[in-house]
């Protein structure tokens, strides 16, 4: 298997109800390696820029709105298909419809406070990972 770079973000509602260390725990458990990471409050422009693939969404300015509410924390995370393993412990986008086990079934709020992020397909992920990191920001580890 391909080894793989993603992003994740852990959203305001996980920074704000302390929950950054049992995050990158169900990370680490599963297997992925943090090879990046900082923390930092977007502005609603930057948020813009970051979901811009959802621009015509019903859902985009509630959104941004949230991800520039407060601050999150950017993880780069690498390891063996690593894309599709991040998603896999996060977790439904929708907490109602989440696995049990995942980080969504187990903290997200809803839809949109849910918690954590990451990256839908390799070329997202390149754009992702660009948009908060320089190549000299990450150690690789594989
Ligand atoms: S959908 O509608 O379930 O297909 O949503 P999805 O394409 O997976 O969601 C894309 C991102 O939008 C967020 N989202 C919302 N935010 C605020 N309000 C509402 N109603 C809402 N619905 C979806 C969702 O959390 C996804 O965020 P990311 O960061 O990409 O996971």
């Amino acid at each position: 298997m391909p080894v793989e770079r993603t992003l994740s973000l852990i959203k305001p509602d996980g920074v704000e109800r302390n929950l950054i260390g049992q995050v990158l725990s169900f990370f680490e458990k599963g297997g992925l390696k943090i090879v990046a990471m900082k923390m930092l409050h977007l502005t609603k422009a930057q948020a813009e820029e970051f979901y811009i693939v959802h621009k015509e969404r019903p859902f985009y300015q509630e959104l941004t709105e949230y991800m520039a509410s407060g601050p999150i924390v950017a993880i780069v995370l690498e390891g063996e298909n690593a894309i599709a393993k991040c998603r896999e412990i996060m977790g439904a986008t929708d907490p109602a419809e989440a696995a049990e086990g995942t980080i969504r079934k187990t903290f997200a709020l809803s839809k949109g406070e849910n918690t954590v992020h990451g990256s839908d397909s390799p070329e997202s992920a390149a754009r992702e990972i660009a948009f908060f990191f320089s190549e000299l920001e990450i150690c690789p580890r594989s």
